[in-house]
């Protein structure tokens, strides 16, 4: 079974203690618990990851493109920046879902648009943590999802 990566981008270890009042209480550790949790529970297994270094989520990319392996990817502000990223994006054969914690289309205009979307199967945005537990829920839904 292909393993699906799950990527996190900048300030995402910060959660927990980064604006609690946007992105919840919920800290990195617990999340990555939450997305194995959710993971052995409907069959999948996962690698989780967080970076601030951008030059180090595009090798992880690289990486799941050559694995053909399905993404979850929260590339946090590099979404907003990053043709990078979307570059990146665009050589993923699995799926790719986008997940965003907080509802970036009720926020500053700056995070409306995204450099990853257009490369996204699924877009999961505003549901807090339980974003990731939405996408796994999906990935290991039926091939019809694909
Ligand atoms: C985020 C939203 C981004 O705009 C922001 O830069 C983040 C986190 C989210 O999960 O809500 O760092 O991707």
């Amino acid at each position: 079974m292909t393993t699906v990566q799950i990527f996190n981008g900048p300030n995402l270890n910060r959660l927990g203690t980064r604006e609690p009042g946007i992105y919840g209480t919920t800290t990195y550790p617990d999340l990555v618990s939450l997305c194995r949790e959710t993971a052995s529970r409907v069959g999948l297994t996962v690698q989780v990851r967080q970076t601030n270094a951008e030059h180090e989520l595009l090798e992880w990319l690289h990486q799941a493109a050559d694995a053909g392996a399905d993404v979850v990817l929260n590339a946090a502000a590099w979404t907003h920046t990053s043709v990078a990223v979307a570059d990146a994006c665009a050589q993923l054969r699995g799926r790719l879902v986008e997940v965003h914690i907080s509802n970036v289309y009720a926020r500053e205009a700056f995070r409306h648009h995204s450099y990853v979307s257009p490369h996204a199967s699924a877009i999961i945005v505003g549901c807090g943590v339980d974003g990731y537990r939405l996408a796994l829920e999906h990935l290991a839904g039926s091939p019809q999802n694909r």
